[in-house]
């Protein structure tokens, strides 16, 4: 099986908890894509609206006719659904290799029910291995550079990218996160950054992978 396999198996087994008429929440990345492409196979126009967290996946979802709409008109959603990078047995994550963190964060915070979906490669002992993503406002990349640094990691510009925010990313190299919930305080303290794509105060609810025996199930403790 391969990786685009796995995904897609992680994707349809999520559309099992959308609810017909609802308005759900949408993550953005490669494995959401399946799922929005499986969603709007299954469920048609049975999906009243969708609830986008990037521009890419806006795009996507209005390309199979479902309407997007914004976040501040419904409040609060049942479900969202989204990809990570890595996951531990907690799942408390890390997000934002595709750069969409805050909005994702700002979506998984409205929404009762958070259900990722990934290839079983995203399940890790120790969170860090994939670098940490900080979303920075542009004049305070080099403060928030230090700062980072002072917390053991080894900051590096995401190269000519460009956030759906306006903003910049420091991809935080060289973590091990034993202490998830103390490391996303800490980083949120710090004047500048905009957001950190840890999930430890928001994990997960669900989290389905996708491996060679098909898909497994983990629910937070
Ligand atoms: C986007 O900013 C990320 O948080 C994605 O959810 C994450 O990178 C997973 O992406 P893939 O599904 O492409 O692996």
């Amino acid at each position: 099986m391969t990786a685009e396999d796995k995904k897609r198996a992680a994707a349809q087994a999520a559309v099992d908890y959308v609810e017909p008429d609802s308005i759900i929440g949408v993550g953005t990345g490669s494995t959401v894509n399946h799922f929005i492409d499986l969603l709007a196979a299954r469920m048609g126009d049975r999906i009243t609206a969708a609830v986008s967290s990037s521009e890419a996946s806006s795009e996507r979802l209005l390309a199979h006719g479902i309407r997007v709409v914004d976040l501040n008109e419904v409040r609060k959603l049942d479900l969202y659904v989204d990809g990570a990078d890595e996951s531990n047995t907690r799942l408390q994550l890390i997000k934002g290799g595709g750069g969409a963190l805050t909005r994702e964060k700002i979506v998984a915070a409205a929404s009762r029910k958070f259900v990722c979906i990934a290839d079983d490669s995203k399940l890790v002992e120790t969170l860090g291995a994939f670098p940490l993503p900080v979303e920075v406002i542009p004049m305070a990349r080099e403060l928030v550079t230090d700062a980072l640094s002072e917390l053991g990691g080894e900051p590096r510009l995401r190269e000519g990218f460009t956030t759906d925010n306006g903003n910049q990313i420091l991809d935080v190299h060289g973590l091990e996160i034993d202490d998830a919930l103390a490391l996303e305080t800490a980083i949120n303290q710090l004047t500048g950054a905009v957001c950190v794509g840890l999930f430890a105060h928001r994990p997960a609810d669900v989290l389905i992978l996708g491996g060679d025996a098909g898909v497994r199930t983990y629910t937070a403790d």
